[in-house]
């Protein structure tokens, strides 16, 4: 029987079925969770579009292998990536936007590398660049911070940036990375207009060691808007940040 087709049996007198066609617009739509197990992030990425907020012309800054975009793929999709094997434009977002690209895009996606401990695991191309020895928790904020700001400026007024980050514990303190990107990303006049929780299986604590903090089990999307006001956040000169934070 279709889904949309209901047998309802009515109690209160003779026994008698009564089958009701249900209005398709009544059909129960899954919701869009703030937090859910997607199975990866293009399945989180799909229901973030399914909310509107990758509407129009995207820009992805930090494409790498192009994960983000399996499920769902937006028309308009400019990729870029510091990796020049990676994505069809190489800006470093530490480096000023390109002209054309200021407030060009409806949404911005900035999944740049929060890993706060040990090495960028990015192989051959951490070799290549000389990234391959750890980089310090302070230098990857100003990085991603250097990214928000980058991404702020390339979204058109009314538009969202997208920022994936991830709470981690780092010397024994937990660093609560999302939220200082969206307090910087706050201080150059975004929103925070929603966020999705990605919920991981949890990794097993190591053996003999104490436990100290709640495992991070997840990773954020933190949905910023622009405001309207067209230019209101430029000339802050803080393109490329540096500040520590930590
Ligand atoms: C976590 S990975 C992104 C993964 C990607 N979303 C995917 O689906 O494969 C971070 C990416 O940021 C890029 N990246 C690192 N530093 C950058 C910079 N300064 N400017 C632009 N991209 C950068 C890296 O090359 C890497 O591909």
């Amino acid at each position: 029987m279709s889904e949309n087709v209901r047998t309802e049996i009515d109690l209160t007198g003779p026994l008698q079925t009564r089958t009701q066609i249900k209005p398709a617009s009544h059909k129960s739509a899954h919701p869009v969770l703030a937090a859910h197990n997607w199975k990866q992030n293009s399945d989180m990425i799909a229901d973030a579009a399914k909310l509107g907020y990758l509407d129009g012309a995207v820009l992805d800054l930090s494409y790498g292998h192009g994960k983000f975009w399996k499920q769902w793929r937006p028309d308009k999709l400019t990729t870029n990536d510091l990796d020049p094997t990676k994505g069809h434009h190489h800006f470093d977002v530490n480096d000023p936007a390109p002209d054309h690209w200021v407030e060009a895009f409806n949404a911005v996606v900035w999944d740049g590398p929060y890993r706060l401990s040990g090495t960028r695991d990015r192989g051959d191309f951490d070799e290549q660049y000389g990234l391959g020895k750890p980089v310090n928790a302070n230098e990857t904020m100003a990085l991603l911070k250097a990214g928000v700001d980058f991404a702020a400026l390339c979204t058109r007024p009314g538009g969202h940036v997208l920022i994936k980050s991830q709470p981690q514990v780092v010397s024994g303190r937990k660093v609560w990375q999302p939220r200082l990107l969206v307090e910087h990303g706050e201080k150059g006049g975004l929103t925070l207009v929603d966020e999705l929780f990605l919920v991981r299986p949890p990794r097993p604590q190591p053996a003999g060691r104490r436990q100290v903090h709640s495992r991070s089990n997840y990773s954020v999307l933190s949905i910023m808007c622009k405001p309207k006001t067209k230019g209101a956040n430029r000339n802050r000169g803080e393109t490329s940040t540096r500040q520590t934070l930590l």
